[in-house]
């Protein structure tokens, strides 16, 4: 490939003046587990609540972004690496304009969310590791995913035929197999309250 010659812009509207007008800081909420384990229903209700507090969000979703901009994506190792470094990329441009951001993607792979991590920064990535263990997704199977994989119908499905990496280190882990939906945003309001100070 031809070696680019590129160099950075700044613009005169910093970050910190789009968080001042916002009244809240920007950051990025990271779900990750796997299919079924609650990561969308977490993020669609995480979503509401801070909207009612007045802070300007946006969900990025697996399913929806591998239907639009990252359609051209498969789910081998590769395609989910890109996947993840890709979104990792628009929560930082979303940050960058003011907006919180919650990002529900199953990134199963380790290196690929500490990826992730380095592009958004590492004061602004929040990582909530959404634990269901396998037989409890298996159970709810609410697309029949699962089924189908098992019945070796879909290639490469985590849990399945795909490894999950839990999270080492993650900022909270939701153990969806005993918490409620409602009792799992709590937690993650809680956190952010005191990292933040949202209210
Ligand atoms: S990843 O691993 O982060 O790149 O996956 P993600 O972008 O979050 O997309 C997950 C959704 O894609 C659907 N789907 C699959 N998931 C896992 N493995 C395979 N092979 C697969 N094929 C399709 C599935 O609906 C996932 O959505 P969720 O909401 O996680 O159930």
């Amino acid at each position: 490939m031809q070696d680019l010659q590129l160099t950075e812009e700044f613009f005169s509207v910093s970050r910190a003046q789009k968080e001042a007008v916002n009244g809240h800081p920007s950051f990025v909420i990271w779900l990750t587990g796997l299919s079924a384990s609650g990561k969308s229903t977490i993020a669609r209700k995480l979503e509401k609540e801070l909207f009612d507090r007045k802070i300007r969000t946006v969900v990025l979703d697996g399913d929806n972004t591998r239907i639009g901009i990252n359609k051209d994506l498969d789910f081998s190792d590769e395609g989910r690496k890109e996947n993840i470094r890709r979104v990792a990329e628009i929560s930082k441009l979303m940050n960058d304009a003011g907006v919180v951001v919650i990002s529900s993607f199953i990134s199963p792979f380790q290196s690929d969310r500490l990826l992730a991590k380095s592009i958004i920064g590492q004061n602004s990535f929040i990582e909530v590791f959404i634990d269901a263990n396998i037989q409890t997704c298996i159970d709810r199977d609410p697309k029949g995913l699962y089924a189908l994989a098992k019945a070796g119908k879909i290639e490469h499905f985590t849990g399945i035929s795909s490894p999950y990496e839990s999270p080492e280190n993650p900022d909270l882990q939701l153990d969806t197999n005993l918490l409620s939906i409602h009792d799992s945003v709590v937690k993650i309001l809680d956190f952010l309250a005191i990292k933040f100070k949202l209210n």
